[in-house]
Protein backbone atom coordinates (compact mmCIF):
# COMPACT_ATOMS: atom_id res chain seq x y z
CA UNK A 1 0.00 0.00 0.00
CA UNK A 2 1.68 3.15 -1.09
CA UNK A 3 0.18 5.74 1.48
CA UNK A 4 1.44 3.06 4.15
CA UNK A 5 5.25 3.14 2.56
CA UNK A 6 4.64 6.93 1.95
CA UNK A 7 3.66 7.64 6.14
CA UNK A 8 6.71 5.46 7.25
CA UNK A 9 9.28 7.36 5.06
CA UNK A 10 8.24 10.71 5.84
CA UNK A 11 8.44 9.33 9.32
CA UNK A 12 11.28 7.96 9.26
CA UNK A 13 12.81 11.23 7.78
CA UNK A 14 11.32 13.45 10.33
CA UNK A 15 13.25 11.06 13.26
CA UNK A 16 16.29 11.46 11.57
CA UNK A 17 16.31 15.26 10.99
CA UNK A 18 14.93 15.28 14.90
CA UNK A 19 17.57 13.06 16.89
CA UNK A 20 20.39 13.40 14.82
CA UNK A 21 23.09 11.95 16.59
CA UNK A 22 21.92 11.15 19.75
CA UNK A 23 20.34 8.09 21.60
CA UNK A 24 16.90 7.43 21.57
CA UNK A 25 15.17 5.54 24.82
CA UNK A 26 11.92 3.59 24.24
CA UNK A 27 9.32 1.37 26.83
CA UNK A 28 7.70 -0.92 25.42
CA UNK A 29 4.58 -2.00 26.86
CA UNK A 30 3.04 -5.30 25.01
CA UNK A 31 0.88 -2.85 23.00
CA UNK A 32 0.51 -2.16 19.39
CA UNK A 33 1.43 2.01 19.89
CA UNK A 34 4.94 1.47 21.29
CA UNK A 35 6.05 -1.46 19.13
CA UNK A 36 4.96 0.31 15.82
CA UNK A 37 6.46 3.65 17.81
CA UNK A 38 9.75 1.78 18.21
CA UNK A 39 9.70 0.01 14.89
CA UNK A 40 9.98 3.53 13.26
CA UNK A 41 12.64 4.79 15.18
CA UNK A 42 14.40 1.80 14.83
CA UNK A 43 14.43 2.35 11.07
CA UNK A 44 15.41 5.24 11.29
CA UNK A 45 18.38 5.54 13.44
CA UNK A 46 18.99 1.76 14.10
CA UNK A 47 21.25 1.55 16.80
CA UNK A 48 20.83 4.90 18.37
CA UNK A 49 17.88 3.63 19.70
CA UNK A 50 17.60 0.72 23.02
CA UNK A 51 14.17 -0.16 24.29
CA UNK A 52 13.35 -1.29 27.96
CA UNK A 53 10.80 -3.64 28.53
CA UNK A 54 9.70 -4.01 31.93
CA UNK A 55 8.42 -7.29 33.27
CA UNK A 56 5.77 -6.73 35.78
CA UNK A 57 4.78 -10.19 35.75
CA UNK A 58 1.20 -9.06 35.16
CA UNK A 59 0.99 -9.97 32.04
CA UNK A 60 -0.86 -13.01 30.28
CA UNK A 61 0.27 -15.91 28.97
CA UNK A 62 3.32 -15.40 26.04
CA UNK A 63 2.98 -11.89 26.36
CA UNK A 64 6.17 -11.04 27.90
CA UNK A 65 8.23 -13.77 25.06
CA UNK A 66 5.81 -11.97 22.41
CA UNK A 67 8.32 -8.73 23.32
CA UNK A 68 11.66 -10.53 24.47
CA UNK A 69 11.21 -12.82 21.18
CA UNK A 70 9.22 -12.04 18.30
CA UNK A 71 9.15 -8.21 18.76
CA UNK A 72 13.34 -8.41 18.52
CA UNK A 73 13.11 -10.91 15.79
CA UNK A 74 11.11 -8.65 13.91
CA UNK A 75 12.73 -5.30 14.32
CA UNK A 76 16.80 -6.27 15.31
CA UNK A 77 16.17 -3.84 17.85
CA UNK A 78 18.50 -3.64 21.26
CA UNK A 79 16.03 -4.42 24.40
CA UNK A 80 17.07 -4.26 28.15
CA UNK A 81 14.66 -6.56 29.71
CA UNK A 82 14.06 -5.24 33.26
CA UNK A 83 12.89 -8.74 35.55
CA UNK A 84 10.68 -6.80 37.80
CA UNK A 85 8.29 -9.88 39.18
CA UNK A 86 9.27 -10.16 42.43
CA UNK A 87 9.55 -6.38 43.28
CA UNK A 88 5.64 -5.96 41.95
CA UNK A 89 4.37 -9.00 43.89
CA UNK A 90 5.94 -7.80 46.87
CA UNK A 91 4.55 -4.54 46.34
CA UNK A 92 0.97 -5.65 45.86
CA UNK A 93 1.28 -8.35 49.01
CA UNK A 94 -2.27 -8.36 50.55
CA UNK A 95 -3.62 -5.29 48.83
CA UNK A 96 -6.86 -5.77 47.62
CA UNK A 97 -8.20 -1.79 46.58
CA UNK A 98 -8.08 -1.27 42.93
CA UNK A 99 -6.91 2.58 43.16
CA UNK A 100 -4.41 1.39 45.43
CA UNK A 101 -3.52 -1.53 43.46
CA UNK A 102 -3.12 0.97 40.44
CA UNK A 103 -0.91 3.23 42.09
CA UNK A 104 1.36 0.56 43.79
CA UNK A 105 1.94 -0.75 39.95
CA UNK A 106 2.48 2.76 38.57
CA UNK A 107 4.89 3.37 41.00
CA UNK A 108 6.88 0.36 40.87
CA UNK A 109 6.77 0.86 36.98
CA UNK A 110 8.37 4.29 37.37
CA UNK A 111 10.92 2.88 39.92
CA UNK A 112 12.22 -0.13 37.58
CA UNK A 113 11.94 2.00 33.97
CA UNK A 114 13.65 5.41 35.78
CA UNK A 115 16.57 2.44 36.93
CA UNK A 116 17.03 0.86 33.90
CA UNK A 117 17.70 4.40 31.95
CA UNK A 118 20.01 5.54 34.61
CA UNK A 119 21.90 2.07 34.04
CA UNK A 120 21.55 2.73 30.32
CA UNK A 121 23.16 6.00 30.75
CA UNK A 122 25.98 5.26 33.27
CA UNK A 123 27.02 2.03 30.43
CA UNK A 124 27.51 4.69 28.01
CA UNK A 125 29.17 7.34 29.40
CA UNK A 126 31.43 8.49 27.03
CA UNK A 127 28.83 7.86 23.90
CA UNK A 128 26.40 10.03 22.56
CA UNK A 129 23.74 11.39 25.38
CA UNK A 130 20.20 9.41 25.73
CA UNK A 131 18.09 12.70 25.25
CA UNK A 132 14.94 11.53 23.50
CA UNK A 133 12.67 9.21 24.70
CA UNK A 134 9.96 7.63 22.15
CA UNK A 135 6.18 7.87 23.23
CA UNK A 136 3.51 6.04 21.16
CA UNK A 137 0.69 9.14 20.94
CA UNK A 138 -2.03 8.86 19.21
CA UNK A 139 -3.99 11.68 16.90
CA UNK A 140 -6.74 11.17 19.28
CA UNK A 141 -4.50 11.17 22.17
CA UNK A 142 -3.10 14.60 20.82
CA UNK A 143 -6.80 16.35 19.88
CA UNK A 144 -7.85 15.16 23.54
CA UNK A 145 -4.63 16.79 25.37
CA UNK A 146 -5.24 19.96 23.26
CA UNK A 147 -2.26 19.48 20.97
CA UNK A 148 1.20 20.03 23.28
CA UNK A 149 4.62 18.83 22.80
CA UNK A 150 7.99 19.42 23.50
CA UNK A 151 10.12 18.11 26.43
CA UNK A 152 8.89 15.80 29.04
CA UNK A 153 9.81 14.72 32.71
CA UNK A 154 10.23 10.63 32.47
CA UNK A 155 6.77 11.38 34.71
CA UNK A 156 4.01 12.60 32.60
CA UNK A 157 4.21 9.99 30.13
CA UNK A 158 3.38 6.68 31.91
CA UNK A 159 -0.02 8.05 32.63
CA UNK A 160 0.46 7.17 35.94
CA UNK A 161 1.55 9.45 39.34
CA UNK A 162 4.51 8.31 41.19
CA UNK A 163 7.86 9.73 42.50
CA UNK A 164 9.68 13.05 41.33
CA UNK A 165 11.95 12.16 38.93
CA UNK A 166 14.91 14.50 37.30
CA UNK A 167 15.47 12.65 33.95
CA UNK A 168 14.86 15.29 31.57
CA UNK A 169 13.75 14.20 27.43
CA UNK A 170 12.80 15.48 24.31
CA UNK A 171 9.82 13.32 22.70
CA UNK A 172 9.77 11.53 19.55
CA UNK A 173 6.54 10.76 18.78
CA UNK A 174 5.95 9.10 14.99
CA UNK A 175 2.44 8.17 15.08
CA UNK A 176 1.38 11.98 16.78
CA UNK A 177 -0.80 12.27 12.74
CA UNK A 178 -2.22 8.48 13.02
CA UNK A 179 -5.15 6.81 13.64
CA UNK A 180 -5.63 3.39 15.27
CA UNK A 181 -6.22 1.60 12.37
CA UNK A 182 -3.26 3.43 10.04
CA UNK A 183 -0.71 2.68 13.11
CA UNK A 184 -1.78 -1.68 12.38
CA UNK A 185 -1.48 -0.94 9.02
CA UNK A 186 1.96 0.61 9.28
CA UNK A 187 2.94 -2.23 11.99
CA UNK A 188 2.20 -4.90 9.25
CA UNK A 189 4.25 -2.75 6.62
CA UNK A 190 7.44 -2.44 9.41
CA UNK A 191 6.86 -6.34 9.76
CA UNK A 192 5.24 -6.79 13.29
CA UNK A 193 3.86 -10.07 14.17
CA UNK A 194 -0.26 -9.89 13.54
CA UNK A 195 -0.25 -10.94 17.17
CA UNK A 196 1.35 -7.66 18.76
CA UNK A 197 -0.07 -5.28 15.50
CA UNK A 198 -4.13 -6.57 16.37
CA UNK A 199 -3.49 -7.10 19.79
CA UNK A 200 -6.73 -5.88 21.30
CA UNK A 201 -6.40 -3.06 24.39
CA UNK A 202 -4.92 -4.52 27.51
CA UNK A 203 -4.96 -2.60 31.04
CA UNK A 204 -1.31 -0.74 31.91
CA UNK A 205 -1.97 -3.11 35.43
CA UNK A 206 -2.95 -6.00 33.75
CA UNK A 207 -3.66 -9.19 35.38
CA UNK A 208 -3.23 -7.25 38.87
CA UNK A 209 -6.95 -5.41 38.33
CA UNK A 210 -8.40 -8.78 36.87
CA UNK A 211 -7.63 -10.55 40.33
CA UNK A 212 -10.98 -9.53 42.84
CA UNK A 213 -9.13 -10.02 45.71
CA UNK A 214 -5.11 -9.79 46.52
CA UNK A 215 -2.48 -10.13 44.17
CA UNK A 216 -0.23 -13.71 44.49
CA UNK A 217 1.62 -15.71 41.80
CA UNK A 218 -0.82 -18.48 42.32
CA UNK A 219 -3.63 -16.40 41.51
CA UNK A 220 -2.19 -14.51 38.59
CA UNK A 221 -1.28 -18.54 37.43
CA UNK A 222 -4.78 -19.40 38.19
CA UNK A 223 -6.07 -16.30 35.81
CA UNK A 224 -3.01 -16.83 33.33
CA UNK A 225 -3.93 -20.45 32.12
CA UNK A 226 -8.04 -19.46 32.56
CA UNK A 227 -7.44 -16.68 30.15
CA UNK A 228 -5.13 -18.39 27.60
CA UNK A 229 -7.79 -20.79 27.58
CA UNK A 230 -10.58 -18.21 26.56
CA UNK A 231 -8.53 -16.33 24.47
CA UNK A 232 -7.68 -19.78 21.94
CA UNK A 233 -11.41 -20.73 21.60
CA UNK A 234 -12.58 -16.81 20.82
CA UNK A 235 -9.49 -16.45 18.17
CA UNK A 236 -10.62 -20.38 17.09
CA UNK A 237 -14.06 -18.65 16.59
CA UNK A 238 -12.74 -15.89 14.10
CA UNK A 239 -14.08 -13.25 16.89
CA UNK A 240 -11.24 -11.56 17.78
CA UNK A 241 -12.21 -8.72 15.53
CA UNK A 242 -15.90 -8.47 17.17
CA UNK A 243 -15.16 -8.02 20.07
CA UNK A 244 -12.86 -5.25 21.56
CA UNK A 245 -11.82 -7.10 24.41
CA UNK A 246 -12.04 -9.53 26.54
CA UNK A 247 -10.97 -9.45 30.69
CA UNK A 248 -10.75 -12.69 31.94
CA UNK A 249 -11.39 -12.14 36.06
CA UNK A 250 -10.68 -14.60 38.52
CA UNK A 251 -12.85 -13.87 41.88
CA UNK A 252 -10.25 -14.87 44.44
CA UNK A 253 -11.98 -14.41 47.41
CA UNK A 254 -15.32 -16.23 46.55
CA UNK A 255 -15.54 -19.72 46.33
CA UNK A 256 -18.75 -22.01 45.42
CA UNK A 257 -19.28 -25.91 45.91
CA UNK A 258 -18.85 -27.90 42.78
CA UNK A 259 -18.62 -31.40 41.89
CA UNK A 260 -15.96 -33.09 40.03
CA UNK A 261 -15.59 -36.65 39.15
CA UNK A 262 -16.54 -38.27 42.34
CA UNK A 263 -15.59 -35.66 44.53
CA UNK A 264 -16.96 -32.24 46.25
CA UNK A 265 -15.03 -29.35 45.19
CA UNK A 266 -14.97 -25.84 46.51
CA UNK A 267 -13.42 -23.44 43.94
CA UNK A 268 -13.10 -19.92 42.47
CA UNK A 269 -15.24 -18.72 39.88
CA UNK A 270 -13.83 -16.94 36.29
CA UNK A 271 -16.09 -14.36 35.05
CA UNK A 272 -16.19 -13.69 31.32
CA UNK A 273 -16.80 -9.77 29.95
CA UNK A 274 -16.46 -9.63 26.59
CA UNK A 275 -17.49 -6.51 25.13
CA UNK A 276 -18.38 -4.65 22.02
CA UNK A 277 -17.04 -0.74 21.71
CA UNK A 278 -16.00 1.96 19.55
CA UNK A 279 -13.74 3.43 22.26
CA UNK A 280 -14.01 2.33 25.58
CA UNK A 281 -16.20 4.87 26.84
CA UNK A 282 -19.53 2.83 26.27
CA UNK A 283 -19.83 -0.72 25.76
CA UNK A 284 -22.27 -3.62 25.40
CA UNK A 285 -21.86 -7.19 25.78
CA UNK A 286 -20.55 -8.92 22.93
CA UNK A 287 -23.34 -11.96 21.93
CA UNK A 288 -20.77 -14.66 21.97
CA UNK A 289 -22.11 -17.91 20.51
CA UNK A 290 -23.47 -20.73 22.76
CA UNK A 291 -21.06 -23.27 21.52
CA UNK A 292 -18.09 -21.38 21.83
CA UNK A 293 -19.60 -20.20 25.44
CA UNK A 294 -19.67 -23.58 26.42
CA UNK A 295 -16.38 -24.45 25.02
CA UNK A 296 -14.46 -22.28 26.86
CA UNK A 297 -16.46 -23.17 30.06
CA UNK A 298 -15.69 -27.17 29.48
CA UNK A 299 -11.71 -26.44 28.93
CA UNK A 300 -11.63 -23.90 31.96
CA UNK A 301 -13.05 -26.15 34.28
CA UNK A 302 -11.39 -29.11 33.29
CA UNK A 303 -7.64 -27.94 32.53
CA UNK A 304 -7.59 -25.67 35.75
CA UNK A 305 -8.34 -27.42 38.69
CA UNK A 306 -8.60 -24.17 40.67
CA UNK A 307 -11.94 -23.45 39.35
CA UNK A 308 -15.12 -24.95 39.11
CA UNK A 309 -17.36 -22.29 37.88
CA UNK A 310 -17.54 -20.20 34.78
CA UNK A 311 -19.80 -17.24 34.61
CA UNK A 312 -20.65 -14.66 31.95
CA UNK A 313 -20.91 -10.88 32.37
CA UNK A 314 -23.71 -9.33 30.58
CA UNK A 315 -23.73 -6.04 31.79
CA UNK A 316 -23.42 -3.08 29.50
CA UNK A 317 -21.15 0.04 29.91
CA UNK A 318 -22.79 1.99 31.63
CA UNK A 319 -23.72 0.76 34.34
CA UNK A 320 -20.99 -1.33 34.16
CA UNK A 321 -17.45 -0.65 33.52
CA UNK A 322 -15.50 -2.84 31.26
CA UNK A 323 -12.32 -4.14 34.41
CA UNK A 324 -14.07 -5.29 37.15
CA UNK A 325 -11.71 -3.26 39.30
P1 LIG B 1 -13.16 0.65 32.16
O1 LIG B 1 -12.97 -0.53 33.05
O2 LIG B 1 -12.94 1.97 32.86
O3 LIG B 1 -12.04 0.56 31.05
O4 LIG B 1 -14.49 0.62 31.43
C1 LIG B 1 -11.98 1.37 29.89
C2 LIG B 1 -10.74 0.97 29.10
O5 LIG B 1 -9.57 1.34 29.82
C3 LIG B 1 -8.80 0.19 30.15
N1 LIG B 1 -8.32 0.41 31.53
C4 LIG B 1 -7.07 0.80 31.83
N2 LIG B 1 -5.99 1.04 31.04
N3 LIG B 1 -4.72 1.58 32.97
C5 LIG B 1 -4.82 1.42 31.62
O6 LIG B 1 -3.83 1.62 30.90
C6 LIG B 1 -5.75 1.35 33.82
O7 LIG B 1 -5.63 1.49 35.04
C7 LIG B 1 -6.99 0.94 33.21
N4 LIG B 1 -8.22 0.64 33.71
C8 LIG B 1 -9.00 0.30 32.68
C9 LIG B 1 -9.75 -0.99 30.02
O8 LIG B 1 -9.05 -2.20 29.73
C10 LIG B 1 -10.62 -0.53 28.89
O9 LIG B 1 -10.00 -0.75 27.61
Amino acid sequence: DWTDANIIDEQVALIREQVGDNRVICGLSGGVDSAVAAALVQKAVGDQLTCVFVDHGLLRAGEAEQVETDFVAATGVSLKIVDARLQFLDALAGVTDPEQKRKIIGREFIRSFEQAERELIASTESGPPFSFLVQGTLYPDVVESGGGTGTANIKSHHNVGGLPGDLQFSLVEPLRTLFKDEVRRVGLELGLPEEIVWRQPFPGPGLGIRIVGAVDASRLEILRRADAIARFELSAAGLDRDIWQCPVVLLADVRSVGVQGDGRTYGHPIVLRPVSSEDAMTADWTRVPYEVLEKISTRITNEVREVNRVVLDVTSKPPGTIEWE
